[in-house]
């Protein structure tokens, strides 16, 4: 039987992880009150979902675990001074119901990605979706399906850092580049100091065989996507993901378009070849 896309899965809040030092950027465990709903919540990296709260509406948020956690989906959020559902969300008590649509949109190009030279690039906390790709690709059952993983990620201070107890045990391991960066020096930081265009220009990564994802506030994409193109990496093989003001999530309201593309369905994720196609506003 064809489930309704308007109607959300049942969900609690099991656990809350404050990311920053700002303590606006909370990450929200959720589980199924219903473990076949989990089943049929099928996602796949880079994709997103509608989170709603009783009585003050939805926001489509990224999806940051992995599709391999089983048990439950995370999703990191940043408190916006005025906005209803991410503030209400930010003072929810653990055990809260709340209600999850989707999964939605396309997500990041796994099949294409598969026997490639993986970049994954991220500034502040745009970085949920990718925290999700790392995980996956990281798993032993996937690590084997993609060659070298180079990660470069960067925020303002050291305390703006999302997921810094995995991003700490990722540095670590064989299998897998990463280079922090923080913008200017800071007390007992002893990673890289310097925006992240400047960080990708001096650690140079591949373009060979190589897929990029790059996830990052507008600036960073401005500086950091000639750096890209500087080095080699083709326009079609490096893929953004995209945020708009979306209602339906689904293509029926129209809200998210941009020129033909309806952002919640033909994307989030769009390579650079697709961008250059867009109206110019984008
Ligand atoms: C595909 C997709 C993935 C996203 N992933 C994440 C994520 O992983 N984590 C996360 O925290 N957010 C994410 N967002 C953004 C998130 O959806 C909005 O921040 C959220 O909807 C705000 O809801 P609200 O009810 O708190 O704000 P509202 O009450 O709807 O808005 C309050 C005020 O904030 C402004 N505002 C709201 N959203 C934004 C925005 N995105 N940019 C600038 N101003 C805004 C509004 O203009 C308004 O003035 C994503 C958006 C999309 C489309
Ligand atoms: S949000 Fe309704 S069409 Fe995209």
């Amino acid at each position: 039987m064809e489930t309704n896309p308007y109607i959300p899965y049942p969900v609690t809040i099991d656990r809350v992880v404050v990311e920053n030092e700002a303590r606006d950027i909370k990450t929200f465990r959720l589980i199924f009150h219903n473990a076949q709903d989990r089943k049929g919540f099928d996602f796949k990296v880079g994709q997103f979902a509608e989170l709603s709260l009783l009585g003050f509406g939805e926001s489509p948020i990224g999806i940051a675990s992995s599709p391999l956690d089983r048990d439950y989906v995370e999703f990191t959020v940043k408190r916006y001074p005025a906005g209803v559902v991410t503030n209400e969300l930010h003072n929810a008590e653990l055990g809260r119901p709340m209600g999850i649509r989707g999964p939605m949109g396309n997500g990041y190009p796994i099949e294409k990605m598969k026997g490639k030279n993986i970049v994954i690039i991220s500034g502040g906390f745009a970085v949920t979706t990718l925290r999700a790709a790392i995980r996956y690709l990281l798993h032993p059952d996937i690590r084997s399906s993609v060659k070298d993983i180079t990660v470069i990620y960067g925020a303002r201070t050291p305390g703006e850092l999302c997921y810094k107890e995995e991003f700490t045990d990722w540095s670590k391991r064989k299998d897998v580049a990463v280079t922090l960066t923080v913008d200017n020096e800071a007390q007992g930081w002893r990673g890289r100091v310097g925006f992240v265009p400047t960080v990708v220009a001096d650690v140079k990564p591949s373009p060979r065989d190589a897929i990029c994802l790059i996830c990052g506030p507008p600036v960073m994409l401005k500086y950091t996507i000639p750096e890209l193109t500087k080095l080699g990496f083709k326009p079609e093989d490096t893929y953004l993901s995209f945020e708009m003001r979306m209602k339906c999530g689904i293509g029926k309201c129209g809200r998210c378009n941009i020129g033909p593309k309806y952002v919640c369905i033909d994307g989030p994720v769009f390579s650079l070849a697709e961008v250059a196609d867009m109206p110019a506003e984008y």
